[in-house]
């Protein structure tokens, strides 16, 4: 199949430096507010870039949850392949693609878990199913078929059935701290708005533009 002739031209928006807040979380806000406005699905979605020790990378989505000055914040198993990557190898890569503005972000950092009572927090913050679903999944392993999981679900409900669902030791957040944040703004023949903040210290970020 020859997708060659497939192309788009960005033509929606530019990107200006004077237009830059002075830090990228403020940026962040700004840009998620108009994803959020123009109604894109799931602007919350990301992928979520991990390597092995061996410098073997994956990939897959995860959801954003919050985030402030001090990262970005998503919730996993922590037994889960992204979670043993991040114990051997804590550097991690973020991306946001809203194509419906033309806009990509790429966030690049070191991911920690989050203390045990921010986990507590946003746990009891779920529905009752995915807080049974949390229990019922040992994500990443190999499993037997989807009876497994169904079974599992009914034991679960069962062995909670009165009060609170636990939070699982298994299961909670990871922040992840950003040293590079990059916006990328679709323009015409290519020729694309790339402006990259980089940490200088706790508060203070530089800003260079990049050649598209
Ligand atoms: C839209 C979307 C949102 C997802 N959100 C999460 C999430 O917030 N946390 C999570 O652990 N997995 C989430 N997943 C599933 C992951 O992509 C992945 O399959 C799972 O976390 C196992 O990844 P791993 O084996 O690399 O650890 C999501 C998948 C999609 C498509």
């Amino acid at each position: 199949m020859d997708l060659s002739a497939l192309r788009e031209n960005y033509t929606r928006d530019g990107l200006t430096r004077d237009e830059l807040a002075a830090t990228p979380f403020e940026q962040f806000e700004r840009w998620f507010l108009q994803a959020q406005e123009a109604e894109l699905p799931e602007p919350n979605a990301m992928s979520l870039a991990t390597a092995s020790k061996d410098a073997a990378p994956s990939l897959r989505t995860v959801l954003l949850k919050y985030f402030d000055t001090r990262g970005f914040v998503f919730f996993t198993n922590y037994e889960s392949n992204k979670a043993k990557e991040i114990a051997e190898n804590p550097q991690v890569a973020l991306m946001f693609f809203w194509l419906g503005l033309e806009r990509q972000v790429i966030v690049k950092g070191t991911a920690e878990k989050v203390s045990h009572a921010e986990s507590l927090k946003y746990f009891m913050s779920r529905p009752h199913g995915s807080q049974l679903g949390a229990w019922c999944s040992h994500q990443s392993s190999v499993i037997s078929g989807r009876k497994l999981l169904e079974m599992q679900l009914d034991k679960m409900k069962q062995k909670f059935k009165q009060g609170q669902v636990p939070l699982p030791s298994f299961w909670g957040g990871f922040r992840v701290v950003p040293q590079q944040i990059e916006f990328w703004q679709g323009r015409p023949n290519r020729l694309h708005d790339r402006f990259q903040y980089s940490r200088e210290n706790e508060t203070d970020w530089s800003i260079a533009r990049l050649s598209p």
